[in-house]
């Protein structure tokens, strides 16, 4: 008999220049960060920057110009951007590292609609491509509100900086909330669709830049003991926590309106959600990952009551972390009426064959337990115990949990004997920890992001029809909340509000404590 011919899939990865195992390097560019004063930029993308050339992942003459209405010089930014490396860096400080990524360094001060700051813009992209060899290659990271977004496009393309020639490319990065509504979600897509190619626009959705959300699927996809169970069959329902302990801190200007369903309900949770329920992609090109996403997201429905579905709440004053903390309504900055909720949890369907009665429960809230962001796979019981009801008593669902954070890593619940000349069994659980098992610690998800952008790789970035049927799935949901009127109340510290358990307990069920 002839063998079969080899899969196109199996490539020999010495030979594949696709190998995903040796690692990428970006190639001659640059990157133009709007809103450089801003937490994003201070906390996120100018350390991300400093632990890819660290790593020896951006190219020797790597430039970073930083834009924004301030008087400074060159040297004025590069301060900037050495403080936020010195305090939020995962990698250690490296002088040598530094003073090679400093010196792309320029700053161009200016407003917005400042015609003559974006053609210093375009003078000073030029003198880098002559100085440090960028090529032309440049990405706009736009880490400003996006109600700038329309704008700053239309400077950048009046400005000729869209304009390529040759290989060289120009690509745009912006980050949520993308719009507050399907609406304004449709207005800001168009009006960058008009500037920007949909190939060059990277959205960032920075949970899907998280090495334990990039794992699931490496678990569903690369195993065998996983996927024959993900159904209604054997899935009894799915618990998806983002909770987190702080309060909104100095983002009133930006939280106050916008809500917890908005904040991470609407990315975040629901692209945890297509990952954990998407049909296995034919690939891992970006267009066959972001198909099944997409075909997922269009399946999720409401269910019709959404008095009983849904919960909102508000955190009052109370205690974290060992400290009294103020209520939302006493944050500085927040309007003394605010009806915004910091907590949120929804129930979910999939219309599909896979998932028909299964429902997912997607909650986030601020001032919560802890902080804690996990993914609980809930099993269904066993059909038949051949044993005494009392020896099972204690036995509760078998469930996977995928912990995306902090406590990386995945465990296993299910049933053990208790040691001993009874039969009595009880929840034992397995536990795999990333730190146990690797020696390799996990980039920052902005690491892996903004490389991938650089990269021009587009897997994890979400595209306007996802975002678009994300705002579908919530609009109904958040119209709702907007005729009741106030959220209810609940402590700081605690679980969440009497109304979120009740929405669980209706259907039988509880949420899980972390
Ligand atoms: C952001 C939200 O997207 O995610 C914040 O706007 C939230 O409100 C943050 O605090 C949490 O991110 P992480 O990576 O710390 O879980």
């Amino acid at each position: 008999m002839t063998p079969p011919p080899p899969s196109p899939r199996r490539a020999n990865p010495l030979r594949d220049p696709q190998d995903r195992r040796l690692p990428r390097i970006a190639g001659p560019c640059g990157l133009v960060l709007f809103g450089v004063t801003g937490d994003l930029s201070r906390k996120k993308v100018m350390p991300a920057i400093y632990d890819l050339a660290n790593r020896g992942l951006l190219p020797p003459g790597f430039s970073l110009v930083g834009f924004a209405r301030r008087d400074w010089a060159d040297q004025d930014f590069a301060q900037i951007v050495h403080d936020s490396v010195k305090e939020h860096a995962r990698t250690e400080f490296r002088e040598e590292v530094w003073k090679q990524l400093a010196e792309g360094f320029r700053f161009v001060p200016g407003d917005f609609d400042d015609d003559a700051a974006f053609d210093q813009l375009r003078r000073t992209i030029h003198e880098l491509d002559e100085v440090r060899g960028t090529d032309g290659n440049h990405a706009f990271y736009l880490a400003i509100p996006p109600g700038f977004f329309g704008t700053v496009a239309k400077q950048l393309k009046e400005h000729g900086l869209t304009d390529t020639d040759g290989d060289s490319w120009r690509r745009v990065v912006i980050e949520k909330p993308f719009g507050h509504d399907l609406a304004s979600a449709r207005e800001l897509n168009a009006e960058l669709d008009g500037v920007f190619p949909p190939e060059t626009i990277f959205r960032i959705d920075h949970y899907l830049g998280k090495e334990t959300v990039q794992n699931i699927l490496a678990t569903r996809f690369a195993n065998n003991m996983f996927e024959p169970l993900w159904n209604s069959n054997y899935v009894d329902h799915v618990q998806i926590t983002m909770a987190e302990d702080v309060g909104i801190g100095g983002r009133a200007g930006y939280y106050d309106g916008i809500g917890a369903a908005r904040d991470v309900i609407q990315n975040h949770l629901l692209q945890l959600m297509a990952l954990v329920a998407m049909e296995e992609p034919t690939s891992f090109e970006p267009e066959a990952l972001r198909l099944e996403k997409q075909k997922l997201l269009a399946s999720v429905t409401l269910p019709r009551r959404l008095d009983l579905t849904t919960a909102r709440g508000q955190y009052l004053a109370g205690w974290s972390g060992g400290e009294k903390v103020r209520g939302f309504l006493e944050e500085e900055g927040i309007r003394r009426t605010s009806t915004t909720e910091t907590y949120a949890a929804v129930t979910l369907h999939v219309e599909n064959r896979r998932w028909a009665g299964v429902p997912f429960y997607l909650r986030t809230g601020k001032r919560l337990g802890r902080r804690v962001t996990e993914v609980a796979v809930v099993f269904k019981r066993a059909p038949h115990q051949p044993f005494s009801e009392t020896a099972v008593e204690e036995l509760t669902h078998n469930v996977l949990v995928i912990r995306v954070q902090p406590d990386e890593g995945m465990t296993l619940r299910f049933g053990s004997k208790v040691p001993g000349t009874a039969m009595e069994i009880r929840d034992v659980n397995m536990d795999f920890a990333y730190g146990g098992s690797f020696t390799e610690s996990s980039p920052e998800a902005y690491e892996r992001l903004i490389l991938d952008v650089l990269l021009g790789d587009p897997p994890l970035f979400p595209r306007h029809e996802e975002v678009e049927l994300s705002w579908q799935i919530l609009d109904p949901v958040l119209e709702h909340w907007e005729r009741k009127g106030k959220p209810e109340p609940y402590a700081s510290g605690t679980w969440g509000p009497a109304s979120a358990d009740a929405m669980l307990a209706r259907d039988g069920r509880t949420w899980r404590r972390p």
